[in-house]
């Protein structure tokens, strides 16, 4: 249990915490874009391969850690080995998630404009040309969308403020299913529009033209992203699991319900792009331009379908987003209150404004300050090329020398298999051991080459 004393009350809990952490816009905006581009149903086998054999290790890393310390990044390390230098490391790995939380929350602050706009039906309103220029309208005014980071951060630091269960474990546990349910619905409404076929051509074919290492790479980086991995959230919320918990069973989960999320998604989101009949794309173009056109050009076909369609859609963008970006606050957090021994609401809300000012400068980066940049990228890419191609690579790193070559073996089993009482562990440990000590860093190493070389 962590040093706090604080934990999630039981399995779904901590299931739906490490769902809300891992299911994101990564799944909404990447990933289905990236199985059309890197051949369809082979990119998704790719994908869940990567994901057992390369990201789950690592994700058990970051937990064997986190509950064996029973604190946070900096004090985990420090608990497990006292004399080692390995805190100031993990003081280090602080640094990837406050970055990412603030571009995060500039994205979350368009999620909650776009929403509000939905009410107002903006979107059946006006010509679809009109629809995908809204978003560069939207983002070159300097204030309306720092406006909206303040509000999405106020409304994340607000629940993590309230603690680990009554807070973050409450708002997840009913957030996911609903993220569920809302994504079906979309899924309905898409596959019924005209033309939607080719969308469904575009994820279901099997191409091997792109197949090779860089398809390997691209399904790595995804499900690194996508299960948040290397940024120490999955190490902080694993220190709130209780003893008798199944960290195996959890970390399965979660990548099955991610999984789940994001190709669920894809289905959702390309049928509805190729009925309008435009090019897919990834990124923020593709939630926030390609289909508000999509939405504006369906108008006529329902005047109830297309007032709904918006709200549904951008109700679960922003829920995607406030729950990875309560993990990421939770980091912060849970470092002033362990180490700086501060209250929960007062730990919150320094992140909070520690937020708000770095986030300021990416906000700004698509209005005022676009001419600021290094190496062709702005301010916000900058926060992202940074923490996805660099940091994110350097925490798994960490995560992972540390529990094949710093924490005793037996202590590693020990976090595994419950003290020995999970017997089904007991065969699979040894080649699990050896693979993350021997193999995992060298694949990290070797992925983070080879994103860096492709970037
Ligand atoms: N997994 C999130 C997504 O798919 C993005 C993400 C990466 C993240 N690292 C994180 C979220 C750490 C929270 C914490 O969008």
């Amino acid at each position: 249990m962590s040093t706090s004393g604080e934990h999630f009350s039981n399995r779904f809990s901590v299931v739906a915490a490490l769902a809300g952490s891992a299911i994101g816009l990564g799944n909404i905006w990447r990933f289905p874009y990236m199985i059309g581009e890197y051949g369809g149903a082979l990119f998704v086998l790719f994908y869940l391969l990567c994901s057992v054999f390369i990201a789950l290790p690592i994700f058990f890393s970051e937990s064997i850690i986190g509950r064996r310390g029973g604190s946070g990044v900096q004090a985990s390390f420090q608990a497990i080995n006292p004399k080692g230098k390995w805190s100031v490391i993990g003081l280090l790995c602080l640094l990837t998630p406050t970055l990412v939380m603030s571009y995060y929350s500039i994205v979350g602050g368009w999620s909650l404009d776009y929403l509000i706009k939905s009410f107002e039906g903006y979107f059946m309103k006006v010509q679809p040309a009109e629809a995908t220029k809204y978003f560069s309208r939207f983002t070159s005014n300097p204030w309306a969308p720092l406006l909206m980071h303040t509000a999405f951060l106020g409304i994340t630091a607000l629940i993590v403020s309230k603690g680990v269960e009554k807070g973050i474990g409450r708002i997840n546990k009913r957030v996911i299913p609903v993220l569920f349910v809302l994504i079906v619905l979309i899924l309905v409404y898409s596959l019924s529009l005209p033309g939607s076929k080719a969308g469904v051509d575009y994820l279901v074919k099997v191409d091997f033209k792109n197949a090779g290492v860089g398809v390997v790479a691209a399904a790595m980086g995804q499900s690194f992203f996508s299960l948040s991995l290397g940024m120490g959230t999955i190490l902080v919320y694993s220190s709130y699991i209780k003893k008798n918990e199944n960290i195996p069973v959890s970390g399965l989960l979660t990548v099955l319900f991610d999984t789940a999320f994001a190709i669920l998604a894809a289905f959702a989101i390309m049928p509805a792009v190729f009925s309008g009949g435009i090019e897919p794309s990834a990124g923020p173009s593709l939630v926030f331009e390609t289909l508000p056109y999509i939405f504006s050009s369906m108008r006529g076909l329902s005047p109830a379908l297309s007032y709904c369609v918006p709200v549904v859609f951008f109700l679960a963008i922003l829920l995607a987003a406030v729950t990875s970006e309560m993990s990421l606050l939770e980091v912060g957090t849970n470092y002033l209150i362990e180490s700086k021994h501060m209250s929960r609401k007062k730990a919150s809300w320094i992140v909070f404004l520690v937020g708000l000012l770095l986030g300021a400068p990416c906000s700004l980066s698509f209005g005022p300050l676009r001419d600021i940049t290094l190496f062709k990228k702005n301010v916000f890419e900058i926060f992202d090329f940074s923490a996805s191609n660099v940091l994110m690579f350097a925490g798994a790193l960490v995560f992972t020398l540390f529990v094949g070559w710093r924490m005793k073996k037996s202590d590693v089993y020990d976090e595994l298999s419950n003290g020995g009482s999970l017997k089904g562990i007991k065969k699979l440990f040894n080649p699990l051991y050896f693979w993350i000590k021997y193999v995992i860093p060298v694949v990290v190493v070797l992925l983070f080459v080879l994103n860096l070389a492709m970037s």
